[in-house]
């Protein structure tokens, strides 16, 4: 089998690069090692900048998000038993962001793909990328218990963290930059109305604590737990009286989050990654395949998408002038964003978590750099700009 652009990975990365190209004419084949349903199950974050908006409609995947999807002004933060809300039209000239569900965002583009695109294969496990040196680099998978190849003129990585493309840019050229954190998320999914209209992050010597959610009936909620936390530990009972006591706020002292089943509960692990370059000859690597970040600032999704529509460009760009200068930019265009983002992540991850190791001096730090932002507009229009996510470069 042959194809154009060889994608390896059917997250919001390869779905959305398949659907741009798609548009755009050029043909593609996804192939991703996971069920249909396993992926489309899969719980991840939910926030979009407006240029992850913009990239979904602009791919015919919006109809959906644009009925269901909640556009926030702002969020919430807490601290010191006070809350303060970022507004997020007002500091940043007009910008917001919509809450939209990763699944979601996955569903729509597998609805589309299967609807009119190219092959989208599931249980494909890619092996091995060769050849990334050559014209024609191939794609090594298993389908069926059958090893197979697909030939390709380009190979895109958006197999995610844990994925093999990265293995076909040689150790020699690349690097990679990381921190882990000394704490996770407990991540859970309850049916039980939100906390609040917007979503409310919360510092508190207990650790972090985030309510976020799913619809005006489905909540999603994050705990700061131990690494190593094994979910089972935390009971229903345990789980809301922890969020009550690390959402509690002086502004509104009899404030209690309405209770409702807990329907999931998972631990995340908290780390920040960057693999340099994210190009070699003909394999291009694009989100979580080249970069994590912790899921404090929501970043993840919003810079899988922000590479896959540089990267659509750049194909589209070689298809229509023969000029791969877009392609050969690839790498430096979206690494400036990247870090960027992993910045703004440690940063909104260091502000808010309580470290196991933290001194009460680190501590007053965090309490006085949360004050600046709650009495400075000028500390508060950083955050805002950086949540509600930079434009894509022209
Ligand atoms: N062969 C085929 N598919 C693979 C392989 C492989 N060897 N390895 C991984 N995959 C698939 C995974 O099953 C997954 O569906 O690649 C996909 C990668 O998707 P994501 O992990 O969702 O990564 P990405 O598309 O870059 O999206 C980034 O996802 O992890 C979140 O917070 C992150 O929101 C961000 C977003
Ligand atoms: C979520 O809704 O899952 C979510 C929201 C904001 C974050 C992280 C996760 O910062």
């Amino acid at each position: 089998m042959h194809t154009t652009v060889g994608i390896i990975g059917g997250g919001p990365a390869g779905l959305l690069l398949a659907r741009l190209l798609h548009n755009a004419g050029i043909d593609s084949v996804v192939l991703e090692s996971r069920d249909r349903a396993y992926v489309e199950r899969r719980q991840r974050a939910g926030i979009l900048e407006q240029a992850t908006v913009d990239a979904l409609r602009a791919a015919g995947a919006g109809e959906r998000m644009d009925r269901e999807g909640m556009v926030h002004d702002g969020i919430e933060l807490r601290f010191d038993r006070r809350s303060h809300r970022v507004d997020f039209p007002a500091l940043t000239g007009g910008r917001s962001v919509m809450v939209y569900a990763q699944t979601e965002v996955v569903k729509d583009l597998i609805a589309l793909q299967r609807a009119d695109g190219g092959p989208l294969l599931f249980g494909a496990e890619v092996r091995a990328v060769t050849g990334a040196d050559a014209d024609r680099p191939v794609v090594h998978y298993l389908l069926d218990g059958r090893e197979q190849t697909l030939t390709c003129d380009y190979v895109i990585g958006c197999d995610g963290f844990h994925g093999v493309a990265k293995n076909a840019v040689p150790e020699s050229v690349r690097t990679s930059y990381e921190r882990t954190y000394p704490y996770s998320w407990l991540g859970i999914l309850a049916e039980a109305p939100p906390a609040y209209e917007e979503l409310v992050y919360a510092h508190s010597e207990r650790g972090f604590a985030l309510a976020s959610m799913r619809s005006p009936s489905v909540s999603r909620l994050y705990l700061q737990v131990p690494n190593g936390t094994d979910p089972a530990d935390w009971s229903d009972d345990r789980i809301w009286d922890e969020l009550d006591a690390r959402l509690a706020t002086d502004a509104d002292p009899g404030w209690k989050l309405e209770r409702g089943p807990v329907v999931s509960k998972a631990v995340l692990p908290m780390r920040s990654q960057v693999t340099e370059p994210m190009r070699y000859g003909r394999v291009l690597l694009a989100g979580d395949a080249a970069h994590i970040v912790p899921p404090t600032g929501a970043k993840g999704l919003n810079l899988a998408a922000a590479d896959v529509v540089v990267l659509a460009r750049a194909l589209i760009s070689l298809r229509d002038t023969g000029s791969v200068e877009l392609l050969d930019a690839y790498s430096d265009t979206c690494l400036r964003r990247v870090w960027r983002a992993e910045h703004f992540s440690y940063s909104m991850t260091t502000l808010l978590h309580a470290d196991p190791g933290q001194t009460p001096f680190e501590t007053r730090l965090q309490l006085s750099q949360l004050d600046r932002i709650a009495t400075s507009p000028h500390a508060a229009a950083e955050l805002a700009e950086n949540y509600t996510g930079l434009p894509l470069p022209r």
